[in-house]
């Protein structure tokens, strides 16, 4: 039985599906030959995913392949409420999930998704896989196998398999090129300066924007900050991330890519008093904490598009203010007892996805990581018993797959090599 927040908003929830499916075609051709292939037939899927339009659309096409779903929304402030009605009265998803739920609420839906005792998940930030794990371990042996959408929940997997703790294989949909080199960079890049202007009316350009991170989320927040006029100056830390592989770049490699770029580079004790917006996405926690928030301007506006609402020190600033007065549903003024106002916008909860300002990636951006998604449960169930209890790379050729139908949905075609150029170019003898 679903939990939505009112089932009479399904006829609008319908006509945002009818959207996304005209705009998401490498999904929507996935879906029709889900139909004919039935690849997840009697398989129980569970997802905890932000629960709006495109995730409808990836939803219906995990159906379309033989599977019965569950759904929750893997962050408190991000269902579409229009969208969970349509899909419980018209598709028969049990749905467990509304905008603003409390965290008590938020960890009963997470459960109510798996009490399926579900063969797959899809994940996005991990909680899901870390409840089995953790707290509810007789559900193990059920699954086959489980696909994570986003870097934090991978780095907390990845800390997982170190340890020998995984007890099931996990797939890193997130390290496909055709999710973060796209998803994260330009999804979040237009979704969070859309939703940051929604919620405050105010103009990027002329603004000291300051973005904190600059990983595949903060290179695409930097340069359309820019490019819609900003004065952007990027944040990175003087340090290699604990999780990092030795073959990734480090925060000096990056803080350096951004300064090459033409940024102005800095760290954040001398950015705290230069920025009038400051856009966190670094998945990592009190990236902004109150010793920065002391030298912030008046007015200045703290937004974060990385996955926690850790990123910016929120208990350090309620400790800090005297009063807290709504100016929108996504925005808060804080007035400091120094006098000072500093603005939360959505809580400090992933700005381009909180609801009602956020709206999520673009149509496009989702269907490639979307697409992603159901060719990952359909590898998985197709090598059930047979991938190791690690985290694992998508197959490239389903990758390289899904760049391609993008391009093709843009009605482009790039130059195949010929056999001359493949056999140089795997041979050793000629060019010297
Ligand atoms: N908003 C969205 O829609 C969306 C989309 C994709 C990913 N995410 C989330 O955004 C976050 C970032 O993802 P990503 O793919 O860009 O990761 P990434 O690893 O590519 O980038 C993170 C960057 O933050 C830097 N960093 C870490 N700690 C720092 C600190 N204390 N100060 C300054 N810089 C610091 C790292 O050096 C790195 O360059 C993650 O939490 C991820 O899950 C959000």
């Amino acid at each position: 039985m679903s939990k939505v927040k009112a089932i009479k908003l399904a006829d609008e929830g319908m006509k945002e599906l009818e959207w996304a499916e005209k705009n998401m075609p490498i999904l929507t051709a996935i879906q029709k030959r889900f139909e004919k292939e039935q690849p997840l037939k009697g398989k129980k899927v569970s997802l905890a995913l932000h629960l709006e339009k495109k995730t409808g659309q990836l939803i219906r096409t995990l159906r379309a392949g033989g599977a019965t779903v569950r759904v929750a929304s893997c962050n408190p402030l991000t269902t579409d409420d229009r969208v969970a009605a349509a899909l419980t009265k018209f598709d028969g998803i049990e749905v467990f999930a509304w905008a603003n739920q409390s965290t008590e609420d938020y960890y009963a839906n997470l459960n109510s998704v798996l009490d399926s005792k579900p063969n797959l998940l899809i994940d996005d930030g991990a909680d899901l896989i870390n409840i089995i794990h953790f707290k509810r371990p007789e559900l193990i042996p059920n699954v086959v196998g489980a696909s994570e959408e986003t870097t934090t929940g991978i780095i907390r997997l990845k800390a997982m398999e170190k340890e020998g703790a995984l007890k099931f294989p996990i797939i890193n949909a997130n390290g496909a090129y055709s999710k973060h080199l796209f998803d994260n960079r330009y999804g979040t890049g237009q979704s969070a300066l859309n939703a940051i202007m929604t919620i405050t009316n105010n103009l990027i350009a002329g603004k000291n924007v300051v973005i904190v991170g600059y990983g595949w989320c903060g290179r695409g927040l930097a340069i359309r900050a820019r490019g819609m006029g900003a004065r952007t100056i990027v944040v990175e830390a003087g340090d290699r991330m604990p999780y990092a592989e030795e073959t990734e770049p480090s925060g000096w490699h990056k803080g350096l890519e951004a300064l090459y770029e033409g940024f102005e580079v800095m760290n954040m004790e001398e950015a705290a008093s230069k920025g009038d917006l400051f856009i966190t996405a670094t998945g990592d926690k009190k990236v902004i904490d109150v010793k920065h928030m002391k030298e912030m301007k008046d007015g200045a506006m703290l937004a974060n598009a990385g996955h926690f609402d850790l990123e910016i020190d929120i208990p350090g600033l309620e400790k800090i203010t005297k009063e807290i007065k709504e100016i929108n549903p996504n925005c808060e003024e804080y007035i400091l007892k120094e006098g000072k106002r500093i603005y939360l916008l959505s809580k400090g909860r992933l700005v381009n996805l909180a609801r009602p300002a956020g709206q999520g990636h673009p149509l496009e951006i989702m269907d490639g990581s979307f697409a992603i998604q159901a060719l990952a449960l359909e590898h998985l169930a197709k090598h059930e018993g047979k991938l190791q209890n690690k985290v694992i790379n998508i197959p490239t050729e389903l990758d390289d797959y899904v760049a391609r139908m993008a391009l093709e949905s843009h009605k482009i075609q790039l130059q195949p090599l010929t056999d001359e150029q493949r056999e140089y170019l795997t041979g050793f003898k000629e060019g010297t």
